[in-house]
């Protein structure tokens, strides 16, 4: 059992070094330094990231790569290429690195090179995509599919929405993709209400294939289809994507057009294996292909590049910051890009679901505050909802901004505005507005206190050519091994996901009670709801 991560001499380093920052500020530091904005950036994969506008210096870099060395971080991430199990309480590995591995490579996990499977699964998925778009598979009536619905919740499902929704330039003409998670009912009736089953394909996206929320709903969609369209017609109109054979079988459907994948990619890394099946329909095979090369190209940039330079470890490390030496709870991101509208949607998953933990590795309860809280909305129009908070409020909220040089809207103007806010924002809040300047500007003095901005609040910028698929690979793969670099340093296993287990078996419970005279002993509050919902419940 090691020490407690806040005793050791670099983590008290930090702590101290921490406090020669009270009383210095970005303006400060951009005046004394006017090589700054070159010195704090970064580029890799097409994305240049400036982190300049942080509470950092040399001294703050030096201390915290000193950190992640001390805490193995390059041995992890060699493990984690290797295949290593090191999701130890699942035993397994974590090898999404694989799934984007080009034809040709080597990787191996319990000694198996796994890329020639990969490869076969993304041949059968891109034969599939063909046989879709060129009118080969058809319909059970003869009708060309021009629906696809991705049924899966979680990591089944906020990948391939983000991605669908991001990659809107570069989708295949003439595919629709819509997507149904949640239980409520209202979600299938929502997006079934103007779908003809003749033309609709259903991918029930399950790496378990035991999910509730996926199974209830992929039964509903087999109602929906047979009733209109008869028995038959399932096996034009369904596949599967899962790791779990059997349960796909037991489920009745063709484990012939079944798609799988392997118990060492989690869900929340899986949008790149054939969990992304609706991405490649929506968008064709070659953009699919181009977004798993960005992918790679920053798996290589994360694998080999100094970790000075390594933009993931950068990324991980100046969140953790923040989190654990600035008491920041949070960490908003803040796309500029309307394409991105699901981005922190998918982010929130990834890093809280992977970094969210109380105990590391050996089950010790960690000494130190881990995952931060993710949300965000797309920029302009957070600007005009919570902004005010992270500018002028009592809290410290590091931002995340991403924004693309190039428009892919012939609207280009608007792209101006839209990135000239985006430039604006971060200078507002590193920089702020002193109250000499609104004296000058001859504010009011009673006004003065509302109007100053105290800026010195820290945000990464990170800044694209465009957004187009290999960006795209780039960026979430960026995101990915950011997530690994704090939870090496913060000793958790980043790729379990027990927290979700006790909320999904007391469901069940409920759903038991609710459905039959069965009774369980319950706290009072739970019974009085429970009481209260069986009274009104109606029907
Ligand atoms: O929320 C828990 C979780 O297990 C996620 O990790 C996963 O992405 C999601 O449920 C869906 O699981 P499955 O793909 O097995 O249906």
């Amino acid at each position: 059992m090691s020490a407690p991560l806040n005793t050791s001499s670099v983590w008290r380093d930090l702590q101290q070094h921490r406090q020669s920052w009270e009383g210095v500020t970005l303006r400060q530091l951009f005046q004394d330094d006017p090589q700054r904005a070159r010195n704090f950036s970064a580029e890799a994969c097409g994305l240049y990231l400036d982190y300049s506008k942080h509470l950092i210096n040399p001294e703050t870099l030096r201390l915290l790569i000193t950190l992640a060395r001390a805490r193995h971080l390059e041995e992890r991430r060699a493990a984690m290429f290797a295949g290593e199990r090191i999701n130890r309480t699942e035993g397994r590995a974590a090898f999404h690195v694989a799934l984007r591995a080009p034809k040709g490579h080597v990787m191996r996990t319990a000694g198996v090179d796994v890329v020639p499977e990969v490869h076969k699964v993304l041949d059968h998925m891109a034969a599939f995509t063909r046989s879709i778009h060129d009118g080969t598979w058809r319909g059970a009536t003869g009708q060309p599919i021009r629906k696809i619905i991705n049924i899966g919740i979680g990591g089944s499902y906020l990948g391939p929405e983000m991605a669908w929704k991001a990659l809107r330039p570069y989708r295949h003409p003439g595919m629709e993709l819509g997507f149904i998670a949640n239980v409520d009912g209202a979600t299938f009736t929502d997006v079934t209400a103007h779908l003809d089953p003749a033309e609709t394909l259903f991918i029930v996206s399950s790496k378990t294939f035991t999910t509730l929320e996926t199974m209830t709903n992929a039964q509903q969609a087999r109602h929906w289809v047979t009733s209109a369209l008869g028995e038959a017609a399932v096996a034009r109109h369904f596949v599967a994507v899962s790791t779990n054979v059997e349960a796909v079988e037991a489920f009745g459907m063709d484990t012939g057009h079944m798609f799988g994948f392997w118990d060492w990619v989690g869900g929340r890394y899986s949008m790149d294996s054939a969990i992304g099946l609706s991405t490649m329909l929506g968008v064709g095979v070659e953009h699919f292909t181009a977004m798993l090369a960005g992918f790679h190209a920053m798996d290589n940039h994360f694998q080999t590049a100094p970790l000075e330079q390594n933009l993931p470890v950068l990324m991980g490390l100046l969140a953790l910051w923040y989190n654990n030496f600035w008491g920041a709870q949070t960490l908003a991101i803040l796309p500029y890009a309307h394409d991105l509208a699901r981005f922190p949607a998918y982010l929130q998953q990834l890093q809280m679901e992977s970094n969210g933990k109380g105990v590391d590795e050996d089950g010790q309860p960690v000494a130190v505050d881990t995952g931060a809280i993710i949300w965000g909305e797309p920029g302009t129009d957070g600007q005009h909802s919570f902004y005010q908070l992270i500018h002028q409020g009592t809290r410290l909220i590091p931002c995340d901004f991403i924004g693309f040089c190039q428009p892919l809207s012939p609207l280009a103007e608007q792209h101006e505005l839209l990135m000239a806010n985006l430039i604006a924002q971060a200078e507002a809040l590193a920089f702020g507005k002193a109250a000499e300047e609104l004296r000058a500007e001859g504010v009011a003095e009673a006004l003065v206190p509302f109007r100053v901005f105290p800026g010195n609040r820290p945000s990464s910028v990170l800044l694209g050519d465009r957004l187009d698929p290999h960006t795209l690979g780039a960026l979430v793969a960026l995101y990915e091994h950011s997530v690994f670099t704090q939870g090496v340093i913060w000793g958790i296993d980043s790729f379990d996901q027990w927290g979700v287990e006790l909320g999904k078996a007391l469901a069940q419970r409920i759903v038991a009670e609710l459905q039959s005279t069965a009774r369980h002993p319950h706290d009072a509050s739970t019974a009085t709801l429970l009481q209260r919902y069986l009274q009104r419940r109606g029907g």
